[in-house]
């Protein structure tokens, strides 16, 4: 999915959930294997995929719920819990992997206080190993929300966290008093 539309589609579902998982549903009309098309972009715009999301897919597209549910349990790409503010993606493929990504997940779950594969209790992160991200000339890499930091050492770790952290706590205070 085009980064602009996703950015529509995701402060449309922060306003109108249903009718952003219709919009996504009715993208794919017509179109054939849609199932897992569907299901990334929907996990793409909500960042997870909950039961009610999967009966709604379900009954927007026509394709059977169980087919759905079967494909969202049966591939490890797809979430079923929402996750954290900042989605932290370390990669764990071969380049990363020699350049040390094990030492880089041990900083990150300290710094953020997420185990891999969770969410921090603050909220704030969730830490997923992944395979290759595609740039290995940066090993060992993560993303954060989709931006990629590379070369990274246990300090940078904690320097990138320890800012991601200030601008997420800025946010939420903002958040709160205009809410
Ligand atoms: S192995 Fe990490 S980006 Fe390729």
């Amino acid at each position: 999915m085009e980064a602009d539309l996703k950015a529509d589609l995701k402060s449309l579902a922060e306003e109108q959930p249903l009718y952003a998982l219709k919009e996504i549903v009715m993208r794919h009309e017509g179109q054939k294997g849609a199932a897992i098309p569907i299901l990334q972009d929907i996990q793409g715009v909500f960042g997870y995929i909950s039961p009610e999301m999967l009966q709604r897919a379900g009954e927007f597209s026509g394709i059977p719920v169980n087919d759905l549910y079967s494909i969202v349990t049966f591939y490890a790409q797809f979430r079923l819990e929402p996750i954290g503010k900042n989605l932290i993606q370390i990669c764990h493929g071969t380049a990363c992997h020699l350049a040390g990504a094990e030492k880089i997940t041990e900083s990150l779950q300290f710094e953020t206080k997420a185990p891999a594969g969770k969410t921090s209790e603050d909220g704030l992160f969730t830490l997923e190993k992944v395979a290759c991200l595609g740039c290995c000339s940066l090993a060992p890499v993560m993303t954060i929300n989709e931006e990629t930091f590379g070369h990274l050492s246990p300090d940078g770790v904690r320097k990138v966290i320890r800012e991601t952290r200030k601008i997420s706590s800025a946010e939420k205070s903002r958040e709160e008093v205009t809410s």
